[in-house]
Parts: C-alpha cells; structure tokens; sequence
C-alpha cells in the first residue's frame, strides 16, 4: 500500500469546518463587518482568556506582532538584543528593522535557546532577550526568567510556532512582556491567510499596539486625529470568525499532535541514525504541542529524497541559520550546535486528521531506508 502525504493537513481541517466557516462569512457579509468588528474582539477576548494575559490584540501577522514588540519594548538603535540564529527570517528582522543587534545565541538539543549560554551574551548594551520557542516546545524559561530578572532586561516570546505550549504548566506567551502569534497557514491555531496577534498583560503596551495597528488613529473618537505613525497591522474580522472556530478545537488538535508525536517517538526511537524531539512524557516539565515534528538525521538529503519518492512531503525547514545569511551582514558567530542541527533537519507531517495507517506508512519508509 501507498500513500501520497501532504506534509500539511489543511485540505481536511477545512471540509471538516467548511459549514461553520461560511456561515460566519455568510454573517460577516450580511452585516458588511469587515474590520475591527466583533470577530476580531470575540477572538481577542477568547485568547486572552485561553492563554491567561489580560491583554491580546489582533494583527494581521507574526510578523507584525514581533516589530510592534519591539517598537512598544522601546528597542532603538545601538541596543543589543540577544536571540538565536535558528528560527525564521522574521524574528531577527523585528531587530534589525529598529536599528539594534540581534546577538546570537547557540541552541540546544531540543532547537531552543541553550540558557545555560546567555549569560556570557550580556553586556551593558543588552535591552532584551526574545525567545523563540521552536515546532511548538517552550525554552526552558526558569533559568531565563531568572536572567531577565537578574539584569533587568525585557522578555519578548517569539510564540509563532508554539501555541498552547507550556513550561511548569505555565503557557507561552504569558512569561515575558509581550508574547507575538502568527496564525499562518502551517501553524497550528491558522487562518486562511495571513494574521497573528500579541499577548501581554502591560497596559500600557496593549493601548501602543492597539494605537500602532490603525494608523495611530485616535480612534473610536476620531478618524482625523493622528497621535502617532503607525502602521495597517490589523487582524481581518474574516480571518478572527476563523480563528475562533479554530480556539474551540485547538487542545483537541493538540492532542492528535502529541498522539502522533508519541506514536513516531516509539516506533523510530530505536534508530541509531537519527536523533527524535523528546516525547510528550519525557520531561514533565514540558507540554510540547508538535506544530512541527523535526528529526535530526544523518544521510538527511537522501532520506528526504527516499520519502519524497514514496510519496510523503517530508521537509527540511531553517537549513541555513540567519548568522550564515551573508548578505544581511550581521558578523562572524561561534554557533556549532546551531550549524550541527541544520545539517541533519527533517521535517515529518504531523497534523490532527493524519491517519494511523499513514503514520504507520511513514515509519515504515523510515525505517527500510536505514535497514
Ligand atoms: C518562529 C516564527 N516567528 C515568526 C513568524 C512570522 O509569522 P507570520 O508568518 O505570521 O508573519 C513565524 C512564521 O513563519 C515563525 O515560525
């Protein structure tokens, strides 16, 4: 028997909403709320909730919710703020687009931040640490939180890939000042499009960004009054109404990926040849919600190629950290964790409707490939 897999599982995570979700539209359009209306209030009210801030504000990416982060964190030219090499172009544009230095550092086996390096990053010049946790894993945010306390520095969460995800049952985006969300189509809570939205309970923060998405708008007062430059960063009503139907599904797509995450980690862990995430039990003190389930592999471009051909979209993603990016010119960085992973990366799909028999498929295809 084969397969073809699709590395994503959005063809069936739509028909199985298909009916909630034009009804929502059929509402929307019905009552010409395109912008900033109820959807977009009902979702914030709804995820702060869920994710236990005060305050969440819709945007229309992760993107967008990692530069207001830094812009409302008060990042400006010649601060140093210390992240890691290894994740998406974004978070470091956030840095570079307000003038300061992203500072590397290296990660660890689980593709997160290594706390145990920060410290040694530090300097006078050093404003913030942002986080990123990784394919849907907390960093190890004790020994961070306790950094941050110690030297006084802001703590952005880069949470894009990681809803849900929790630390001693405590969830990212709730630990820092501000923690950015993407709700991109490959993310586990998506919409049809783009869209993203911050958490923090700051008040302050929550009035800046609400005040930089539209404009600067003093709105509802005033649409002619501009208190200052901002930006068009605002979540669509349509793409909220989706995100809500997503909210009520989203511990029970958790735990389809972490199901499926333990199924993979039982059935490959023997292999010596590659190296798995942790398992959903292995460390109590994480809650891992596998928006990606990345192995670290060696022969990795051939294996990659083996289950192409046998029809599964397996991927490699983040290859080429941001430090090895020349023509962004951030310097020379010691990162050999970092260069080490990057080589042996693959991504397996993992998503709610992806069938026993098909994980079976996969294992299989794995496992001929090595023997
Ligand atoms: C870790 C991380 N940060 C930021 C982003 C940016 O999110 P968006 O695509 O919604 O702009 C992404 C999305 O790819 C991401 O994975």
């Amino acid at each position: 028997m084969s397969y073809k897999i699709t590395y994503l599982g959005l063809k069936d995570q739509f028909s199985k909403n298909k009916r909630k979700i034009f009804d929502a539209y059929n509402k929307i359009f019905a009552e010409s709320s395109f912008i900033l209306r109820n959807d977009v209030a009902n979702f914030e009210k709804k995820i702060s909730q869920k994710l236990g801030t005060k305050y969440s504000v819709g945007l229309n990416s992760g993107t967008d919710a990692l530069l207001m982060s830094v812009l409302s964190a008060g990042i400006r030219k010649e601060d140093e703020v210390i992240t890691v090499s290894h994740t998406p172009v974004m978070t470091i544009a956030a840095i570079r687009h307000v003038g300061a230095k992203p500072v590397f550092v290296d990660i660890q086996n689980d593709y997160n931040i290594n706390p145990d390096l920060i410290e040694n990053s530090i300097t006078k010049k050093t404003k913030a640490i942002i986080v990123v946790h990784l394919h849907g894993r907390s960093c190890d945010m004790k020994k961070i939180l306790k950094i941050c306390n110690k030297y006084k520095l802001k703590l952005i969460e880069d949470c894009a890939q990681s809803i849900g995800a929790k630390f001693c049952n405590k969830i990212v985006g709730s630990f820092g000042e501000i923690g950015c969300f993407s709700l991109h189509p490959v993310k586990t809570l998506n919409v049809p499009g783009d869209g993203g939205f911050i958490t923090t309970n700051k008040k302050k923060i929550n009035k800046l960004i609400r005040l930089v998405r539209d404009h600067g708008l003093e709105l509802p007062k005033s649409r002619d009054i501009v208190k200052r430059f901002g930006f068009n960063s605002r979540l669509d009503n349509m793409h909220a109404a989706v995100a809500l139907i997503g909210l009520k599904q989203l511990d029970e797509w958790i735990n389809q990926r972490r199901k499926i995450a333990n199924f993979y980690c039982k059935n490959l862990g023997y292999l010596k040849h590659i190296k798995l995430p942790p398992s959903p039990d292995e460390d109590k003190r994480y809650y891992d919600t596998y928006n990606s389930f990345v192995i670290s592999a060696n022969n990795r471009d051939k294996l990659r190629e083996h289950l192409n051909y046998k029809g599964i979209e397996a991927l490699s993603l983040i290859t080429k950290g941001i430090h090895l990016q020349k023509k962004l010119n951030l310097g020379n960085w010691h990162l050999p964790k970092t260069e080490e992973l990057e080589k042996k990366v693959i991504s397996l799909p993992i998503y709610p409707s992806l069938s026993i028999s098909k994980q079976k498929y996969i294992v299989k295809c794995i496992k001929e490939f090595y023997d």
